[in-house]
């Protein structure tokens, strides 16, 4: 039987992390071919033996981003997971640095991954996906965080802004929305804690593979809840 995704290139971005190696072995197994790349090769060195090839790109850059995409040459998928959090204090509290932090990793990163790629998936026609994955705190904001509601809700509203670009070509720009994430090493360090408002990172994955794949063509500029 044909995989879902069998011949689609998916490049993962900020693919050594916590969401990271559960998505791009969904990928693999959905036959797609996956590029990973974290802020360094030795970041991205959890997702070394799942991905076909690993990139060590600095997101923060536009330059890095574009080098990747250059370096790729054709991409169906695009997953953004670069992720980061700062709160906890007031808004007359906190730390502006923070603000700027969470900034450069939420949106900047994504930002420039879109402009990188945004030619390449509009060349892949209906194949073109991008994904990434969000918090429910931007539909929900919770006191002390402010910097990350904000810019999270930046790169929802960037996404699904390319997503209105990317129906032009039939291609699909969505974003995953969880409140949580744990990972198998997180259950396996606690296993007596239910994380009863976590998704684990298996059913993200299959939510991003989902959204790759032919079944999810008419889904697009969504939010995809994926907390229960
Ligand atoms: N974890 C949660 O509970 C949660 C909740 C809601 C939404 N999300 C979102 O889900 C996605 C995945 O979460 P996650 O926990 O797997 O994220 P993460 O581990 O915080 O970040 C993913 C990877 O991105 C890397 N990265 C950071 N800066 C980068 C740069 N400049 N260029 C390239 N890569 C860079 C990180 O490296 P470093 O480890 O060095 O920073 C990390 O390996 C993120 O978009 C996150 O915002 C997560």
């Amino acid at each position: 039987m044909t995989k879902p995704l069998e011949g689609r290139r998916i490049a993962v971005a900020g693919a050594g992390g916590g969401l990271g190696p559960a998505v791009c072995q969904a990928l693999v197994d959905a036959g797609a071919w996956v590029a990973a790349a974290d802020r360094s090769k030795d970041h991205a060195a959890p997702v070394s033996e799942i991905a076909h090839v690993t990139h060590g790109v600095d997101l923060l850059t536009e330059e890095g981003a574009q080098g990747w995409a250059q370096e790729l040459g054709e991409v169906d998928g695009v997953l953004h997971l670069v992720g980061g959090w700062r709160g906890g204090d007031t808004v007359e509290a906190m730390d502006l640095a923070d603000l700027d932090l969470l900034e450069g990793l939420l949106f900047h990163t994504l930002v420039h991954t879109t402009r990188a790629f945004a030619p390449l998936l509009k060349a892949a026609g209906t194949n073109g996906r991008f994904a990434t994955v969000s918090s429910n705190v931007v539909a929900r904001p919770t006191a002390g965080n402010a910097a990350y509601a904000a810019t999270k809700a930046a790169a929802e509203a960037w996404t699904l802004t390319l997503a209105a670009e990317l129906a032009e070509t039939g291609g699909t720009a969505n974003v995953a929305v969880v409140n949580a994430i744990v990972t198998p090493q997180m259950r396996a360090e606690n296993p007596d804690k239910a994380y009863k408002t976590f998704t684990d990172t298996d059913e993200i994955a299959a939510g991003l593979v989902y959204l790759c794949s032919d079944a999810a063509r008419k889904v697009n500029g969504q939010r995809l809840h994926l907390h229960g």
